[in-house]
């Protein structure tokens, strides 16, 4: 039995319903359906260096192990013995030659094969049990985009360079801007009372609020209302957005590396051109819950039901910047998007108390307003790829990604998907990119 959700969304009208932020039925849907279905971030090259570095991370509610393989490679599993389904391995991260669940003992190598059964010669007959049938199962494909490893169950997925589409251009304004690459570090866990997408479709879309949620954090750092200048917000086929102001009104406050960013502007001109080089960062969202921003931090979010979810968050410096540099980014995040962050806290108090208020009847069943600059996206404007609207005060973003939502929710295959969007006319195909994005 499924729940036909578009009776709750109606993206042309731009209204939704919060029942689909409440309903656990719906969530149980969105396990199967959106979750062991997408593209989901699972771990950045930097976090497991070495052979046998391995961490601990989630796609939805399920655990999965990734590990950095003898030749390099990298393989990701499900985190659940296949004796009795306990956890096999329970470290957040580390180095392992091999992983033994606590429970019985067996014993699986780094490459998720099972490779020790304790008693196994006397206890089961060969011919009902074969070690080798029984290592944990596979994450079905796993494909890295700039040292970004992303993870699916769903083995008729798009590739992952499809699914990225045009998103790709506006990931690497952030994420391509050094030969040297970015480093994680200074990793934070913590749990927030609200639905999972109540906080994505905010990366994906939610300039808006910044001038009133953040008032107090803005006044305290110096910072004034935001000036409305130029900005933009693009929605991706497959449920990302992103949105950002266009350059000159941030304050740009003197940093311990001026000096080599100076003497690196060269190379990031020419890697992702002048453009991205100094702005079309903002904040973002890749469908379902990887999000970034542009003063480095990066998270995941995993859902805990329909009332739950935790974030996990890293901040990225760039792998060559001087000490000072990196101290001083990783402070910055701290200080704004950590769990003790001025913003963070200001955000979280939002989604809980709309969340809280969802309990309501009248309230999850009193259609919501979506419809922020509805009818002016357009494909391919002023150089930028993909769908964008002219300002970053817009729904685009969460209209995108509840589109997308919407036709996993209502799709039992991927090729379903593919084909609702086909039928829209949305490119499901990613292209090459120019530096300087697209011409017209
Ligand atoms: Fe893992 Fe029994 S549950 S060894
Ligand atoms: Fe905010």
């Amino acid at each position: 039995m499924t729940t036909d959700v578009s009776r709750f969304i109606d993206v042309d009208r731009g209204e939704i319903q919060g029942e689909i932020f409440h309903s656990a039925e719906i969530y149980e849907q969105e396990l199967e359906r959106v979750w062991a279905r997408s593209w989901v971030f699972l771990a950045h090259d930097s976090m497991i260096p070495k052979r046998g570095d391995f961490i601990q991370t989630y796609i939805g509610e399920d655990p999965v192990v990734v590990v950095r393989q003898r030749d390099g490679g990298v393989k990701a599993f499900l985190n659940q013995c296949r004796h009795r389904g306990m956890r096999i391995c329970r470290a957040d991260r580390g180095n392992a030659k091999a992983f033994m669940c606590s429970f019985h003992g067996w014993v699986y190598d780094t490459a998720g094969n099972l490779i020790e059964v304790p008693h196994e010669e006397t206890a089961y007959r060969p011919e009902v049990f074969d070690k080798s049938d029984w290592g944990p199962r596979p994450v079905a494909r796993l494909e890295s985009y700039r040292g970004f490893w992303f993870g699916t169950w769903d083995a008729e997925a798009p590739s992952l360079t499809d699914y990225l589409g045009d998103m790709a251009w506006y990931f690497d304004a952030h994420f391509d801007r050094y030969a040297s690459g970015f480093e994680a570090i200074a990793v934070h866990k913590w749990v927030i009372g609200a639905n999972w997408k109540l906080n994505a479709e905010q990366p994906s879309s939610d300039m808006y609020h910044g001038d009133v949620t953040h008032v107090s954090a803005k006044q305290v750092m110096g910072i004034g209302p935001t000036p409305d200048r130029e900005g933009h917000q693009f929605s991706g086929t497959f449920g990302h957005g992103t949105g950002w102001w266009d350059v000159g009104g941030n304050t740009r406050r003197a940093s311990v590396g001026d000096a080599w960013l100076a003497d690196h502007r060269e190379e990031v001109v020419e890697r992702v051109g002048e453009r991205r080089a100094d702005g079309v960062r903002g904040h973002a969202n890749i469908f379902p819950n990887f999000m970034f921003l542009h003063n480095g931090t990066i998270r995941v979010t995993h859902p805990r039901g329909p009332d739950e979810f935790e974030v996990w968050a890293w901040t990225m410096v760039p792998a060559d910047a001087p000490a000072e540099l990196k101290e001083e980014i990783r402070v910055k995040v701290l200080r704004t998007f950590s769990p003790g962050g001025l913003f963070e806290q200001d955000d979280a108090e939002n989604w809980v108390e709309e969340q809280r208020i969802m309990r309501g009847y009248m309230a999850r069943r009193s259609p919501l307003v979506y419809t922020m600059r509805m009818g002016e996206a357009r494909r391919d404007q002023h150089g930028l790829p993909g769908l964008t609207v002219d300002h970053p005060y817009a729904d685009e973003g969460s209209r995108g990604m509840y589109r997308h939502y919407l036709d996993l929710m209502m799709s039992p295959t991927w090729a379903d998907v593919i084909e609702r969007k086909r039928e829209r006319d949305e490119p499901v195909t990613a292209r090459p990119l120019d530096k300087n994005g697209v011409s017209r």
